[in-house]
């Protein structure tokens, strides 16, 4: 049987590609264990710069599987896993894209948005429809949404469940690039690979830095942001940046 997460390695990006077709890529228990496990391997190998996540053509990810959340009591549904998985998805530091096209709805559109941006297929639809369930985002969504366009249109879409076409969703700021119907993955992993040629550890840094920017109050920031950017002072690459740039010849990075 095939796996539920497919990985792919084209140089120094990683790709991870849901394949749940039956279910629209229903985000099972299995499917996340089997995506966070992936995507924190590839996490520990500096090999792997840049992460790229992504369904098929028709669907990135249809949310978690209602069939067997129907079948989960309330004391099972408090001891169940899922929540864990998207906390443990925002704790990799390798910078992730995901790579959208077709639905990505509920878990599916949290988890567009735990990456760090979103390349999507102009066939791209978004959104939380778990109001339509008797539920509400639980992978942080209304949190993440909320960030990104702010509370007036979070709201609207959190209560009433509307879905989004991927030029309302690059208007929002929720995406970061619109690409034509067949080049969506493309387009991601062209994105990915820039960031995969620069300093690794510079890009670590950055990352952490922009995601402060969410999390704490300005002041925290910017004392974050001035120890990372000193630690970015202390590498090797920074280095070599310099000197290529004053040599006119390009960089080699070694990530140290
Ligand atoms: C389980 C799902 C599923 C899901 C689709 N399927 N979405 N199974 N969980 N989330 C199954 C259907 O039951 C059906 O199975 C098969 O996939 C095809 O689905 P259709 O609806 O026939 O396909 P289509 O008409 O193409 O419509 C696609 C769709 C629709 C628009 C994506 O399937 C849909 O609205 N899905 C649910 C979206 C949703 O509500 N997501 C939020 C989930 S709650 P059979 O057996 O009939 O062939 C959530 C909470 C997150 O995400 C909490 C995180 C902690």
């Amino acid at each position: 049987m095939a796996e539920v997460v497919v990985a792919e390695r084209r140089e120094h990006v990683g790709i991870a590609r849901l394949n749940r077709p039956d279910a629209r890529n229903a985000l099972s228990i299995e499917v996340m264990e089997m995506l966070c496990e992936l995507v924190e391997a590839w996490d520990r190998d500096p090999e792997v710069r840049a992460i790229v996540v992504a369904g098929s053509d028709e669907y990135f990810a249809a949310g978690a599987d209602i069939k067997a959340m129907r079948e989960r009591s309330f004391q099972e549904a408090l001891v169940n896993p899922m929540t864990s998985y998207w906390p443990r998805l925002a704790s990799v530091s390798t910078p992730m894209i995901a790579a959208v096209s077709g639905y990505a709805l509920g878990g599916g559109c949290e988890l567009a948005l735990t990456c760090d941006m979103i390349v999507a297929s102009e066939t791209a639809e978004f959104g939380q429809p778990e109001i339509m369930l008797g539920i509400i985002p639980g992978g942080g969504g209304t949190q993440r949404l909320a960030r990104v366009i702010g509370k007036q249109r979070a709201m609207e879409l959190v209560l009433t469940g509307r879905r989004i076409d991927a030029q309302e969703a690059f208007r929002m700021g929720i995406v970061n690039r619109v690409a034509k119907k067949k080049e969506w993955l493309d387009a991601a992993v062209e994105l990915a690979d820039v960031i995969a040629r620069r300093p690794p550890l510079a890009v670590r840094f950055g990352k952490q830095a922009v995601l402060a920017a969410d999390e704490t109050p300005l002041k925290a920031g910017l004392d974050n942001e001035r120890r990372l950017y000193e630690l970015s002072m202390g590498t090797e690459d920074r280095l070599e940046g310099m000197s290529a740039f004053i040599e006119k010849r390009r960089p080699d990075f070694k990530g140290r």
